[in-house]
Parts: structure tokens; C-alpha cells; sequence
């Protein structure tokens, strides 16, 4: 079994850097776009175990990765809760109306059996990837949160004041949501997830004051949780800046991933030892190669003695070529 990636989060090896990528199985990949032309449903397709299962193992068949993350999506969970959903191409995802009644009492066992095929498809994957680590991952209460109630991308016009103005009922979802996130990591894990990455994609619209309400606590419980299954947690909180430092002295992941806008020197001196994931900004891979083995070389450099995987600060573009991929790759393995 290749623990590369546990190993360097629990027992902070510095010798090898384990290497993944976010949105790994993607638009960038012929062979998901060939997938996904003939499965318009978005929603459908994460619910075919077999198809899912497929595009979980497309980028390691192609490349010398050492991890598999599963091919999900985060919005699974409100689809779990009773909301309608739809990919529009070229806006995202649209989500319906929200039914705080459905939502609120949605048992346990119902999310599950909704969300099966998804657990399947980690089975499948399991069977096949059995020398790699497979990456289960959930959205963190707010980034679900907003998307539920704002029902659509928060890129324009997005007003934080009217998603938060009930309170109370903001409380009802968030403790409903701290415990259908760690139900839906739990059956992941059961199934043969044995790292878990909480998305915290839109963290960084929380002002300061409300970082540690909608953000730390709700997490760290979860976080809490997880790590009681002995099973690692990776927490992506983007767009937080400075407040990484918080954000893990609350949190406490096993692992922080870290986006595009950080220093990673900056980072590296004021965390105290939290194994570090990611960082290089996806655009560079659309530039020219001399760019991308420097930036590589810096997040190298700056990380040499120190625990960490190598990712990207957000997840791969759907313009890059596979080709960049392999190169980004082979930059790293031949490394002195
Ligand atoms: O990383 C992987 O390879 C695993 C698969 C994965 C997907 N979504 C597949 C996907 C993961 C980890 C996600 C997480 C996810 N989904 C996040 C958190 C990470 C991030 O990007 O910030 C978020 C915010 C979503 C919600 C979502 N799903 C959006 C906003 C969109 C549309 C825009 C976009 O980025 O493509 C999706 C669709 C989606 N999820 C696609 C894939 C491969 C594209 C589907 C398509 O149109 O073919």
C-alpha cells in the first residue's frame, strides 16, 4: 500500500513530496469530457457508481499520482437534503428553493440510502487503487450554507447580511449540516476513504468577526470528529489570508492546504509544523514551462525540510493541457 500522503500528514516525512491535484479528474481530461457529453445530468452522473468509479481512476491511469480523490461533488449534500439541483454550462450550479421542513428532518438513514452510489463507487475504486490513498472529501458547513441559500455562484452580487439575517434558523442548519457532513465522511470512510479534505471554498467572504461563528467552530467539531476515526483530515479553508494561523490553531487539521494568495515562506514560519498542501496558482499551468518549474521550485525550496504534498491552490483549470500535468510531475520526482 503507497501511504505516501498519510505518512508525510501523520508522521511528517520530509523525503518524498506525495502529489495530488484538485479537480484531478476533470473538463482538462478528453476522456471525462467524452464521459460527461453523453451524461448531461451532472447530478446523475455522481450517482452512477460505475461511471463515478471510472472517472475516479482516469487520472491515475495517465499519471504517476499518489492519491485517488473520489469523483463527487460537494453539492451532493444538499441534493442528499431534499434540494433541487442543476448544472447550467457555463454558470454553474443552480440550486431550488429550500425547504427548511425537508431539510431539517431528513433522518440519517434516508441521506444515506440517497447517497449510496456514491459509497459503491468508493468501494469500486478501492478494489481497483488498493496501492494509493483515496481522498474522501466533504464542503464545510458555510460553503454549503452559502450555496443553499444564496442557490447559485456568490461571484457577483453577493450580499452576506441577507444570507445570515435569521439567525436562529442559521443555527438549526448549521448544527443539522456539522452532522450530515460528518454522517456523509463517515460512510465515506466506511467504504474505503482513508484521508478526508473538507472545502471550505468561499471561507474567505466571512468578515473576521464572523470567521470563527461560520467558519472555526462548525469545522473543528467535524474535524474532531473525523480524527476520532483515527482517519486524517485535510482543511481547505480558501481565501481566509492571514487567518490561516487561526483558522489552525482553532481547527487543528492534520493537514492545512493552502491557496494561491499566501506566501508559503510566510506561512511556513507561523504555522507550528501543520503539514502544508498546495499553494501554486492553477493559472500558471497555462503559461510557459521555464514559469511553471520556477514556481514549482519555490513551494520545493520553501518546503524542503518541512512536511508537504504537493497540490495546486485551487483546483486544475479546465484549459490545461494533460501534458502540463505530466511535466508538473516529472519537474517534481526528478528533484535533488
Ligand atoms: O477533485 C476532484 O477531481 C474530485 C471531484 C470534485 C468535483 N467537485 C467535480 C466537479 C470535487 C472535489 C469538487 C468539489 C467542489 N464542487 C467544490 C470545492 C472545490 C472548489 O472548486 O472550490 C465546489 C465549490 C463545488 C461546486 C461546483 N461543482 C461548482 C461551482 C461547479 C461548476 C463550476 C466548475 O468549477 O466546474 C461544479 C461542477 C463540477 N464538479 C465539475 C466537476 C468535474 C464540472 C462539471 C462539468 O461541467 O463537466
Amino acid at each position: 500500500m503507497n501511504e505516501k500522503l498519510r505518512n508525510c500528514i501523520e508522521k511528517k516525512t520530509t523525503s518524498y513530496t506525495p502529489i495530488w491535484f484538485m479537480r484531478q479528474a476533470g473538463r482538462y481530461l478528453p476522456e471525462f469530457r467524452e464521459i460527461r457529453k453523453k451524461n448531461p445530468d451532472f447530478i446523475k452522473l455522481c450517482l452512477n457508481e460505475r461511471l463515478s468509479a471510472e472517472i475516479s481512476l482516469q487520472p491515475i491511469k495517465r499519471f504517476d499520482l499518489d492519491a485517488v480523490i473520489i469523483f463527487s461533488d460537494i453539492l451532493m449534500i444538499p441534493y442528499g437534503l431534499g434540494q433541487k439541483i442543476e448544472f447550467k454550462k457555463g454558470i454553474g450550479p443552480i440550486l431550488g428553493d429550500l425547504n427548511f421542513n425537508v431539510i431539517l428532518n431528513t433522518k440519517p438513514n434516508d441521506f444515506i440510502e440517497k447517497l449510496s452510489p456514491v459509497y459503491e463507487a468508493i468501494k469500486r475504486v478501492k478494489k481497483e487503487a488498493k496501492d494509493k490513498n483515496l481522498i474522501g472529501f466533504v464542503g464545510a458547513p458555510w460553503t454549503l450554507l452559502m450555496y443553499m441559500l444564496n442557490k447559485k455562484s456568490p461571484k457577483n452580487n453577493f450580499d452576506i447580511n441577507k444570507i445570515i439575517k435569521n439567525k436562529s434558523l442559521m443555527r438549526d442548519l448549521i448544527i443539522k449540516l456539522e452532522d450530515i457532513i460528518f454522517l456523509h465522511t463517515k460512510e465515506q470512510i466506511k467504504a474505503g476513504a482513508d484521508i478526508i479534505q473538507i472545502f471550505d471554498s468561499w471561507a474567505g467572504l466571512l468578515p473576521k468577526n464572523k470567521l470563527s461563528e461560520y467558519c472555526y467552530i462548525p469545522t473543528s467539531k467535524i474535524v474532531k470528529n473525523i480524527k476520532s476515526l483515527e482517519i486524517p483530515v485535510i482543511c481547505f479553508p480558501k481565501g481566509i489570508g492571514e487567518n490561516y494561523i487561526d483558522f489552525c490553531s482553532a481547527v487543528e487539521p492534520s493537514c492545512i492546504s493552502i491557496d494561491y494568495e499566501i506566501e508559503p515562506q510566510w506561512i511556513k514560519e507561523n504555522l507550528h509544523g501543520t503539514p502544508v498542501q498546495g499553494g501554486l496558482d492553477p493559472k500558471i499551468l497555462l503559461g510557459d514551462r521555464e514559469e511553471i518549474k520556477k514556481n514549482i521550485n519555490k513551494y520545493l525550496d520553501v518546503f524542503k525540510d518541512y512536511p508537504y504534498i504537493f497540490n495546486l491552490g485551487h483546483g486544475v483549470l479546465p484549459e490545461t493541457k494533460p501534458e502540463t500535468i505530466e511535466y508538473v510531475i516529472q519537474t517534481i520526482r526528478n528533484k535533488k
